[in-house]
């Protein structure tokens, strides 16, 4: 079975647009979800786009803000700081990678943690990994959505999560530990790694490989969760860290690419946003 991201990401968005409705109603006003994109990188420009698209067709008010590639780190921190402060702003997101000379962590840390609708500030990542309520990060929710979508057990279950991000990796670990799997954490050179991906019930893999699961290292009837954005080398298409033909004959439920985790991840934004304002309306 083929579990679509995209049709379970209509679904969740259809969702947040009733509650658009009825919250601009009750509190006068729609969420506000402001996305800051440095440089041209040509993935963030099409990342930064989809989130707008999803925005605007929830209903929210959107706004890009785009700066050159040579902005200095102190006009980004600056940036943040007004929008901190702004009433009118509910989430803020800075797209991710940045340049060079500014400091992704203290960019991170700068976003009120009220604001950060990507679940990256140290203390929702420290609130996550102490069991707190905070807003989670928004792929590794979109995969546990969809493992529950699929209706795939979780607990008791051998999850193999292959990579070890700050974004994906370790969140999604931690979110299959809670829901009781026991969670096997490995990356792209792990011993004999077909081994212990053959022996997995749920296997998630988030390393930026294009067709790097082979159908050798996937066990018969697992789960496969393929966080992966790649290009194919031989036809430039898109494509994710699985082999998705030759996976799909021994996995008993497999998220395509494009189509899988990535309209999940921008569902998810969408309900983190009307989480934060929600927070906002409410002071
Ligand atoms: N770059 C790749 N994935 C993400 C994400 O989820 N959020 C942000 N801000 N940047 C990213």
């Amino acid at each position: 079975m083929i579990i679509s991201g995209t049709s379970l990401a209509a679904e969740i968005k259809k969702g947040v647009a009733a509650d658009v409705v009825k919250y601009k109603e009750q509190y006068g006003r729609e969420p506000h979800l402001v996305v800051i994109l440095v440089g041209e990188d040509p993935a963030s420009v099409s990342y930064v786009t989809g989130k707008a698209k999803d925005s605007e067709e929830v209903g929210f008010k959107n706004t890009t803000i785009r700066r050159p590639a040579e902005i200095t780190e102190e006009e980004i921190l600056n940036l943040i700081g007004e929008l901190n402060e702004d009433k009118g702003v509910d989430g803020i997101l800075v797209q991710l990678p940045l340049p060079k000379h500014i400091s992704e962590e203290k960019v991170i840390a700068a976003i009120s943690k009220e604001k950060d609708v990507d679940g990256f500030h140290p203390l929702n990542v420290a609130a996550l990994w102490q069991k707190q309520e905070c807003i989670l990060p928004c792929t590794p929710k979109g995969v546990i959505k969809l493992l529950d979508k699929a209706g795939v057990e979780i607990a008791g279950k051998k999850a193999v999560v292959i990579g070890r991000s700050n974004i994906v990796g370790l969140p999604v670990s931690k979110l299959l530990l809670d829901r009781n799997a026991t969670v096997t954490m490995c990356h792209s050179r792990t011993k004999n790694l077909a081994e212990v991906t053959r022996k997995a019930d749920i296997l998630v893999v988030a390393i930026g490989r294009p067709k790097f699961i082979t159908a050798d290292m996937v066990g018969e009837g697992a789960a496969v969760i393929d966080v992966g954005v790649n290009r194919d080398p031989e036809t430039g298409k898109l494509c994710g860290d699985v082999d998705f033909a030759a996976c799909q004959e021994k996995a008993s439920v497999i998220t395509p690419v494009p189509g899988g985790c990535g309209p999940m991840t921008r569902a998810c934004l969408m309900e983190n946003t009307i989480e934060c304002y929600l927070n906002q309306v409410a002071k």
